[in-house]
């Protein structure tokens, strides 16, 4: 669904980056903004170096260069999408978020109340676990479990780890006296009906609860272990309104920002995996829950980045797991590399008996998946004619779920060194075997579709090139965005420095056009200037190029505007030379001309130039 424009406006006027921020960092107020120590684990710094202006709605740290607006920032650090940050925002400040207009709209506010509620039933629930886990004596068996496993205080409280008692109708009073309708509970899975009308029961008892959370923090779901002998092993929530296992990955919520940050996913299949795994240190991660990697995961994992490392078992189910998982993975774009790992049964055994500085060292040499999975298709190769076309068979629909041509080229040539055939060879082969109905299947299946820039001026180019702008004329840029005082006073200029003159005479083609747009939207609306650079920074290159410490340190109105007009003089005048080094050259060049004599009209117009050159020394 597509948001409409007065909904992503409303949101984002009535959001606060410093209050969104603050949850992670410790902001004092510094000059014309605020100032911390950059919240991005991939920069650990210990002098504040991360800015953030409450006015423009945007951070930037001058250490790791990283900027952006409320979404991006969202996105960054808590590995939302755009309409999920969005949403985030609505519901942080009240807004209600607008349904499809469709003949479902009814049916809409209903759902959507109704997940609300559903969140709400989770959230009490996993609270209540947890308090039990904590509660529990140290001698009980849950305590001794929680401890032969090795789990830290820190992360239990972390991924929110608890415990479901042994009684049938804890948490069904428990949801009771907190005024949360047993039936609803049902419908999340929580508790289930009794037959013949005989109440409710729990459907969560005696085990180790770990609350499956969305990328905002929400309790979607629970996966509940056995903690002595017993089947299931693991208990899971089924799929309900607000929880589907293909789409959600478990531990996004804690580790997205480190995803990003070492711009690398490394996939587990547990639970344990993932938590084991991250308070060993290695926390760039997320685990799939024993399913199979969906296309839907895989896209999840896109929007951090495009390099993932799988971690199978070493079983037959983490052999068959590896393979599904190559083709999701290729078409979606990402570049998978895996480790099947031997002498031991799962990445957290793995740890527990290697360490984790060890894993780690796998995991950064870890090989492209595609070669470990032709690895085990060839041990028994021999070559043999028979062999080589079952195996282009088998192959094939890899090499079609390859979306960059370049990793597809590099792949066959592994593969016909691999096989022994030759290039020409493998080339028809695949195309003998090709049918015209199994090319991959390219559509993104997004739903959302956002125009960001709707919230001001619909016209920004997707990407803005400042890298090689003059440097008087980017602080020109950087001194009008600064605040409205400054670009008020640009507008007040008298001849011959208005506006539309100095801008005329920027050389820098896209410096010309935003500064053109700064003023089409300061016109429109103030209010819109104030938020246009939150919009814009999100297109540009480089940009850090807009900001300046001294946007952080106290505003002096006498000093900006003494540094204004020696920015513009200094645009004036670039723009005067070049102009007049081209009149000498053509008075140069007419002056071999037919009649000889010198053009009089140029000659003016260079005096003039002159005048003005001069004029603007002064
Ligand atoms: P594993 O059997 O490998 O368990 O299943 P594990 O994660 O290593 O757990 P420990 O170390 O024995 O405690 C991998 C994942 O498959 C799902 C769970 O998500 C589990 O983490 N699974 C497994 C189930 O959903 N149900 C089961 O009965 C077993
Ligand atoms: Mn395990």
């Amino acid at each position: 669904m597509r948001y409409p424009q007065e909904f992503i406006e409303k949101v984002s006027e009535s959001s606060s980056l410093v209050e969104v921020i603050s949850q992670y960092t410790q902001l004092k107020p510094s000059g014309g903004g605020f100032m911390g120590r950059c919240p991005f684990p991939d920069h650990q710094e210990k002098t504040a170096s991360f800015s953030v202006s409450d006015a423009k709605q945007v951070y930037h740290c001058f250490g790791c260069k990283k900027s952006g607006n409320i979404f991006r920032f969202l996105q960054d650090y808590n590995g939302m999408n755009f309409p999920e940050a969005l949403e985030y925002l609505a519901d942080k400040n009240g807004i209600p978020i607008p349904q499809d207009n469709s003949e479902n709209k009814d049916q809409n506010t209903l759902n959507f109340d109704k997940k609300k509620l559903m969140l709400k039933a989770n959230k009490l629930t996993a609270e209540f676990y947890q308090e039990i886990l904590k509660r529990a004596p140290n001698d009980s068996p849950i305590k001794q479990y929680v401890q032969k496993r090795k789990l830290k205080p820190e992360t239990i409280e972390e991924f929110q780890i608890g415990f479901s008692p042994t009684e049938w109708e804890s948490l069904s009073n428990h949801l009771t006296k907190n005024n949360i309708s047993l039936e609803l509970a049902e419908e999340v899975k929580l508790v289930k009906a009794r037959k013949e009308n005989k109440g409710y029961f729990d459907l969560f008892r005696d085990r180790l609860m770990f609350p499956i959370h969305s990328a905002s923090g929400e309790v979607l779901a629970f996966g509940g272990r056995i903690h002595d002998q017993g089947e299931p092993k693991y208990l899971n929530s089924p799929e309900t309104y607000v929880f589907s296992k293909g789409k959600v990955l478990y531990g996004l919520a804690q580790t997205a920002k480190y995803i990003r940050s070492e711009d690398c996913a490394v996939i587990v299949e547990g639970y344990m995996d993932l938590v084991s795994l991250y308070q060993s240190g290695i926390k760039n991660i997320a685990a799939t829950m024993g399913t199979a990697l969906t296309p839907e995961h895989a896209k999840l994992i896109k929007r951090m980045t495009t390099n993932v490392v799988v971690l199978f078992d070493s079983d037959d189910a983490g052999q068959a797991a590896a393979e599904r998982s190559l083709t999701i993975l290729l078409s979606q774009g990402l570049f998978p590399k895996g480790l099947i790992l031997t002498d031991a049964k799962d990445p957290d055994e793995f740890i527990q008996k290697f360490g984790a500085d060890e894993l780690q060292k796998k995991i950064a040499t870890a090989p492209e998946l595609f070669s470990v999975i032709l690895q085990s298709w060839t041990t028994d190769y021999r070559a043999e004619a028979s062999q080589k076309v079952k195996l282009v068979d088998k192959i094939k629909p890899i090499f079609d779920s390859i979306q960059d041509p370049r990793l597809k080229s590099l792949y066959a040539e592994e593969l016909s060194g691999r096989m022994n055939v030759s290039m020409d060879w493998l080339r028809s082969a695949f195309k003998s075997t090709a049918s015209a109905n199994n090319a991959p299947n390219n559509s993104q299946g997004r739903t959302f579709v956002m125009n960001e820039n709707a919230i001001v001026v619909p016209a920004l180019p997707s990407e803005i090139q400042l890298q090689n702008a003059p440097h008087v004329e980017l602080l020109l840029l950087q001194l009008a965005l600064k605040s409205r005082a400054n670009f008020e006073w640009i507008l007040n200029q008298p001849e011959p420095h208005t506006i539309k003159q100095i801008v005329s005479q920027i050389t820098h083609l896209q410096v010309k056009e935003l500064m053109e747009k700064i003023e089409q939207v300061y016109r429109q609306d103030v209010n819109k200037f104030d938020k246009f650079f939150s919009l814009l920074i999100e297109k540009i290159d480089r940009p850090e190029l807009l900001f300046d410490k001294s946007n952080f340190t106290e505003f002096d109105i006498e000093k900006e505007q003494k540094f204004l007009s020696d920015t513009i003089k200094k645009i004036q005048q670039n723009f005067l030379r070049t102009q007049a080094k081209k009149l000498v050259n053509d008075i140069k060049h007419n002056k071999t001309g037919a009649d000889n004599s010198v053009d009089v009209e140029k000659l003016k117009e260079f005096s003039d130039l002159q005048k003005n050159r001069l004029s603007l020394k002064k």
